[in-house]
């Protein structure tokens, strides 16, 4: 297939895209490259032995989006561009919905334009909030709490509606829990811009020494050690459910919505142990008091994406940790 990759030069989409394209598929790349560099253009080249086309741009650019479309004969879209960070999304709400809903709505006006049918939508375990039970399956409440989530959810929810519309469009919705991780080549991974938000980054940087401790957000949980539990999946795995979900809308139109976790979660103690283990490096820390709007313990009922895309995470946490390093030893020239 031609796919349009939007944010394929960001730490999920470079992974989409080597996954794509060891599938066979061509892969067109819109980024406007505000939380990625073009070099990883270079990097997704190597890995792949072939080049995606690139074009720097915002999604929300229709006639942009159009063009790339005509040009590359792009018959399906997976759209990853998006801001993603949950604290930035509370301090600046409008900056997310503007970016983040306002960039689908210009994209699926392009799409609609150029009769594109097919769509994976990059989603969010985020929009469960707090889990009511456990596992979460696809039909547990939506609770967002913050801009980031509901920003998500009025995507998905625009794609009911649009499909609703229109019934030949696909539209799979694809929730992630906790990507982490990187490809096994060291090539590309995750190296968020400035102090990492998220567990994984932060604890590599403390494993390489770029900064100096990490502050464990609370061990009074109802955990089993008292430390927050999340469904870390690695992210090749999570890149693989992209092109399952793409092989899916072949055979199925409608709106859809799938989990992409592990089905178990893993507590910061024990990722803490896990990437000491594999690094070989010692991670000091501190316990400091619970961060707003975290939750306890959350990971994903996985049997709707077994059946529904024959889909499963096959990685195990030693080769997150591994592969997280290994890119990390990579980058700092190791
Ligand atoms: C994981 C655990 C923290 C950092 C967020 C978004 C979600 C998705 C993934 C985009 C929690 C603890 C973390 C630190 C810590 N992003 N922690 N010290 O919050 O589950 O999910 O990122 O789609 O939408 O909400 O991930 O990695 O930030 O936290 O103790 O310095 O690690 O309390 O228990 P989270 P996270």
């Amino acid at each position: 297939m031609n796919v349009l990759l939007t944010g394929g030069c960001g730490y999920i989409g470079s992974h989409v895209a080597v996954v794509l394209m060891a599938a066979g598929h061509h892969v067109a790349i819109v980024d406007n490259l505000s939380n990625s560099h073009q070099g990883v253009v270079d990097r997704i080249s190597e890995i792949a032995g072939r080049s995606p086309a690139f074009h720097r741009g915002d999604v929300a650019d229709v006639k942009l989006v159009r063009d790339v479309i005509r040009e590359h004969s792009v018959d399906s879209v997976i759209h990853l561009a998006g801001f993603k960070s949950v604290g930035e999304s509370v301090q600046w709400p409008l900056k997310y919905y503007q970016n983040n809903v306002c960039g689908a709505l210009g994209l699926l006006e392009a799409m609609e334009a150029e009769s594109v049918a097919h769509l994976v939508f990059s989603s969010s375990a985020t929009i469960y909030g707090d889990p009511r039970y456990l596992p979460v399956d696809e039909s547990h409440p939506q609770h967002v709490i913050n801009a980031y989530g509901r920003s998500k959810l009025h995507i998905e929810d625009m794609l009911r509606d649009v499909c609703v519309s229109r019934p030949s469009l696909g539209a799979v919705c694809l929730r992630y829990f906790n990507p982490v991780g990187a490809h096994s080549s060291g090539l590309i991974g995750d190296r968020p811009r400035g102090i990492p938000n998220n567990l994984m980054p932060y604890v590599v940087q403390v494993a390489s020494g770029e900064l100096e401790r990490l502050k464990v957000f609370g061990d009074d949980y109802p955990t089993p050690d008292g430390t927050g539990v999340r469904d870390y999946i690695h992210v090749m795995d999570l890149a693989e459910g992209h092109v399952a979900a793409l092989d899916y809308l072949s055979s199925n139109s409608g709106w859809h919505a799938f989990n992409l976790g592990t089905g178990r979660g893993y507590s910061v103690l024990e990722m803490i142990r896990a990437f000491e283990a594999q690094s070989g490096r010692s991670i000091p820390f501190e316990i400091t008091g619970r961060r707003q709007g975290d939750v306890a313990c959350s990971y994903a009922d996985i049997r709707s994406a077994a059946q529904g895309l024959n889909w499963r995470a096959t990685r195990s946490l030693e080769d997150m940790c591994a592969s997280a390093w290994g890119f990390q030893s990579r980058l700092a020239g190791g």
